[in-house]
């Protein structure tokens, strides 16, 4: 039986990666997925053919996240296509690293904008539309799921990257002040935290031999993840299955955040 039947999915970030892989995994649970992007519509079309191909339901829809007016759009056609929504997985993320004292502050609002502003704004219309909708007992136990596409380093102090650290860090206390202020109408928020996960984000570093060996270092489970681990945890977040978890990170970095320097009696 399909976990995700008759439910309706936007995934933000969804033409390469994490997101990718988590449209690709929540259409195969039955999910009706509107793969956002932001400029990569080359991308979002193939994960569109690639989750119509195994006789699923997808659409692709512009947007930049850090942008009110066209998130608001975007929520419009996900309501035009599919006349519902269920499960927000609030994916977009970038990068920009520099050491700290020659970050610029285009470098730091882009990253919040992004990351943080981002989750804010599209979090805003998922809740506004669970709270008009209500519960529908035939397709959940819950009235909307909301999952943040957090990081370790909401944990993980990250040195030559404290505006992605700083926004991780936000995300969580958006987090769990959205699910305390919004559990008692059954909606659930939830945060995944990845370790490193092999994508474009960081393939400057899995992609050299040297940089690879080192990141092992910091993995006890002693590989990198792939985007299929991080699409796994998705489903079970927005399926009944874990109905009574809220407010919570859950971490998927094959035991990164086990202060793994101490692996050998520190
Ligand atoms: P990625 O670079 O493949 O994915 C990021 C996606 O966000 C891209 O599709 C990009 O087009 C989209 N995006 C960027 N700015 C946007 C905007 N303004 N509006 C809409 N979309 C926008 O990298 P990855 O790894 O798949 O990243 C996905 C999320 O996972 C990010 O939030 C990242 O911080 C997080 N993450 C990644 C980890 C990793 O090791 N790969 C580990 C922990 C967290
Ligand atoms: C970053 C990646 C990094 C991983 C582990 C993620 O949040 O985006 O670049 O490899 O954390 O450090």
């Amino acid at each position: 039986m399909a976990l995700l039947k008759n439910q309706v999915a936007l995934v933000t970030g969804a033409s390469s990666g994490i997101g990718k892989s988590v449209a690709i995994y929540l259409a195969k649970e039955g999910a009706s997925v509107a793969v956002n992007y932001h400029s990569d519509e080359e991308g979002a079309k193939e994960v569109v053919e690639t989750i119509k191909n195994s006789g699923g339901k997808a659409f692709a829809v512009q947007a930049d996240v850090g942008n009110e007016e066209e998130v608001l759009k975007m929520f419009e056609a996900v309501y035009d296509e599919y006349d519902n929504l269920d499960i927000l997985v609030s994916n977009a993320g970038i990068q920009k690293d520099a050491p700290f004292d020659e970050m610029t502050l285009e470098q730091w609002n882009a990253v919040i904008r992004t990351n943080l502003t981002g989750a804010f704004l599209c979090a805003k219309q998922a809740v506004k539309f669970f709270l008009k909708r209500g519960l529908v007992e035939e397709i959940s136990k819950s009235a909307g799921k909301i999952i943040f596409m957090s990081s370790v380093h909401q944990e993980i102090p990250w040195a030559g990257h404290v505006n992605y650290s700083a926004s991780k860090g936000g995300l969580t206390e958006l987090m769990r002040s959205i699910s305390q202020e919004t559990a008692n109408k059954c909606i659930r928020v939830n945060s995944i935290a990845p370790g490193a996960i092999k994508t474009p984000i960081n393939e400057d570093v899995w992609k050299d031999e040297e940089k690879h060996k080192h990141l092992l270092k910091l993995i006890p489970y002693n590989r990198l993840g792939e985007p299929e681990d991080v699409a796994e945890a998705a489903v079970w977040l927005a399926s009944d299955k874990s109905e009574y978890v809220n407010g919570t990170t859950l971490f998927v970095d094959g035991g990164m955040t086990l202060y793994p320097g101490f692996i050998n009696n520190g």
